[in-house]
């Protein structure tokens, strides 16, 4: 990959360890990639932040870094509440390591606020064709999805790397040829709230990487379309999906050949009944729609089991009016974190969640069984005595 004489001095250690460091990274994705070059990007959005995640070497190694980021950069959800981990059953070793991790991004300029959702926090951070460095999964997919910007599946440190320099590799989702969609995917059944997460959770399985371009019965919401790309990006890979008629690139693109048909039946088929312990929303943090959307079908209620409500420290601050008509239920509305990155929801037998990422995830890295069900079914389990 070329270098410009500035990056070469960078390289060659001018700038100190920390960005010859930095562009060693991205050089070397660009090698093994085929990038002819490094391009700006208007963002960053930075995996590796839960101390259950990345542990004392990944403490070690951020903490080593010395610098500032030169693009507005926001971190993805720690393990734990910043504010209320005491109430989330989290141990002082833990949170002294995950408050010693936000101390370290925040020496490198990063904007603390720990959100898998950043687009819900800022408007600054991208828009339609910009190049971005997003890595959380689906984040990257709703930025190359619904924004339209466009952004590689990064990894924690290539996101940090990119950061540091305001630059990426022009590979990947970056360029127009990688965009196409390579499958079609024709939904027979018509959709409504976590019937789109189950779909992606089929879907992702199916496909892997790939790029599809879905046509729907029915119009989704942009929340419902990130709950689509999320469970994709959780059961395959998936980092970009058009939607007909709906996503900002859907039209640009002839149709592919390749096609499946998903019926009704496949999506009955992802719901499973259960007896859970902890109800848990808000993968990805939950939008003001989502919260405003739960205040309503907990107005007047009391939950009789533990119920965990995640969003944004930013939305939770904004909306004090909504968090407290959700609290008055009894739920719990945690910031900062989220019910996979957190090892608070481990001590639980069985979560209930209308995610279809969540519903991949945790049983995998939390280690409890999982339900997919609507959000209305999660609330009226929530308040019964069963
Ligand atoms: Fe976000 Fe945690 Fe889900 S990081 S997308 S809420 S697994």
């Amino acid at each position: 990959m070329y270098l410009t004489p500035v990056e070469e001095k960078i390289f060659n250690g001018e700038s100190g360890p920390t960005y010859q460091k930095a562009i060693e990274i991205l050089a070397a994705l660009g090698d093994i990639y085929g990038a002819d070059r490094l391009i700006p990007i208007k963002s960053a959005q930075i995996a590796g932040v839960s101390y259950k995640t990345i542990g004392d070497a990944g403490l070690e190694w951020i903490s080593d870094l010395k610098g500032k980021v030169v693009v507005p950069s926001i971190l993805n959800p720690a393990g734990m509440d910043l504010e209320c981990w005491k109430e989330m059953g989290i141990s002082e070793d833990f949170a002294y390591k995950q408050q010693e991790i936000i101390k370290a991004y925040e020496a490198l300029g990063v904007r603390t606020e720990c959100s898998c959702a950043p687009y819900n926090i800022y408007d600054d951070l991208a828009s339609f064709g910009d190049h971005v460095a997003w890595s959380e999964s689906s984040a990257i997919s709703y930025a190359n999805s619904v924004i339209g910007a466009r952004t590689n599946r990064e990894g924690g440190p290539s996101a940090l790397s990119a950061a540091l320099l305001g630059k990426t590799p022009n590979y990947g989702f970056h360029l127009d040829e990688n965009r196409r969609p390579v499958i079609l995917i024709e939904v027979e059944p018509e959709l409504y709230d976590s019937d789109y997460g189950a779909l992606g959770y089929i879907v992702g399985e199916m496909i892997g990487d790939k790029v599809p371009i879905f046509d729907l019965n029915t119009i989704p919401t942009k929340d419902e379309l990130r709950s689509l790309g999320a469970a994709m990006a959780a059961s395959g890979s998936v980092a970009l999906y058009h939607v007909r008629g709906v996503t900002m690139e859907s039209s640009k693109y002839e149709l592919p050949c390749e096609k499946i048909t998903i019926e009704e039946q496949q999506i009955k088929e992802v719901y499973k009944f259960g007896e859970p312990d902890l109800i848990a929303f808000g993968c990805p943090h939950s939008s003001v729609e989502e919260l405003e959307k739960l205040a309503r079908l907990l107005d007047g209620k009391k939950v009789k089991k533990e119920v965990w409500i995640c969003t944004s420290r930013a939305l939770k601050d904004k909306h004090p009016g909504l968090i407290k008509r959700i609290e008055k239920s009894g739920a719990k509305v945690f910031c900062d974190t989220c019910m996979v990155v957190s090892p608070a929801s481990e001590k639980f037998k069985c979560m209930m969640v209308n995610s279809g990422k969540a519903h991949k995830y945790v049983p995998n890295l939390c280690g409890v069984k999982s339900i997919l069900a609507r959000t209305e079914d999660c609330i009226k389990a929530a308040v019964s005595e069963k």
